[in-house]
C-alpha cells in the first residue's frame, strides 16, 4: 500500500478455520453454499487487500493446531477472523486461547447458527471475541475484515498522544515555561 508516496507494510490478518471448513463446496451445500474453500481464500485475500491488509487464510481439522495459531496471533498482536467450526460450541480450550488476544478477533460463521439446531445456538467463544458475524456465507468473512479495519481505525483515533517535556540543563531557567516535546510513541492498545 502506498501512503503519501511512501510504501507502507500491510498489516497482517489471520483468517483461521476449524474442522470441515476445507470441504466447503462439497459439504452440505444447502447449508453452506457451493463456494469452495479456495473461493473463501481468494475472497478474503482480495477483501483484505482492499483494506490494506495482508491476509493469510488457514484451515485445520485439529483443535491443538488452531489453538497454536491463536497463540501466534496473541504473541504478535495480529487481528484474527475465526471460524472455529464445531469447536465453537464446546471448546473451552479455544475460548481460553481467544481470551489472551491482544488485537481484534472477530468470530464468524457462514450459517446463521442461531437459526439452526439447538446445540449450535451456544458459542463458548463469543464472550471472549471482539464480536460475532454469522449467516452471510462468504460475506461473513468480508464483513469481519471490515469490522477489524474499523476497530483499528477507531483505536488509532482514541490512543492518547504521549507528550514528554524536553530536558533542560539544571540551573538554566527557560523563558517560555514548560516545553512540550514532539509527539512520541503511542501506547499499545488491546482492542
Ligand atoms: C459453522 C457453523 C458450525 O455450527 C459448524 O459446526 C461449522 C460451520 C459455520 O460457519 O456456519 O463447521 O461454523
Amino acid at each position: 500500500m502506498t501512503v503519501g508516496g511512501q510504501t507502507e507494510t500491510a498489516r497482517r490478518v489471520l483468517v483461521l478455520n476449524g474442522p470441515n471448513l476445507g470441504r466447503l463446496g462439497k459439504r452440505e451445500p444447502s447449508v453452506y453454499g457451493t463456494a469452495t474453500y479456495a473461493d473463501l481464500t481468494v475472497t478474503c485475500r482480495q477483501a483484505g487487500r482492499e483494506l490494506g491488509f495482508d491476509v493469510e487464510v488457514r484451515q485445520t481439522e485439529y483443535e491443538g493446531e488452531l489453538i497454536t495459531w491463536i497463540h501466534e496471533a496473541c504473541d504478535n498482536a495480529i487481528p484474527v477472523v475465526l471460524n472455529a467450526g464445531a469447536f465453537t460450541h464446546y471448546s473451552y480450550a479455544v475460548m481460553d486461547a481467544v481470551k489472551m488476544r491482544t488485537a481484534p478477533l472477530v468470530e464468524v460463521h457462514l450459517s446463521n447458527i442461531s437459526a439452526r439446531e439447538d446445540f449450535r445456538h451456544q458459542s463458548v467463544i463469543t464472550g471472549a471475541a471482539t464480536g460475532i458475524i454469522a449467516g452471510f456465507g462468504l460475506h461473513s468473512y468480508v464483513l469481519a475484515l471490515h469490522a477489524i479495519a474499523a476497530q483499528i481505525a477507531e483505536s488509532a483515533q482514541k490512543e492518547p498522544l504521549i507528550v514528554r517535556p524536553l530536558a533542560h540543563t539544571a540551573g538554566e531557567p527557560t523563558a517560555a515555561g514548560p516545553d512540550v516535546g514532539e509527539p512520541d510513541a503511542r501506547e499499545p492498545d488491546v482492542l
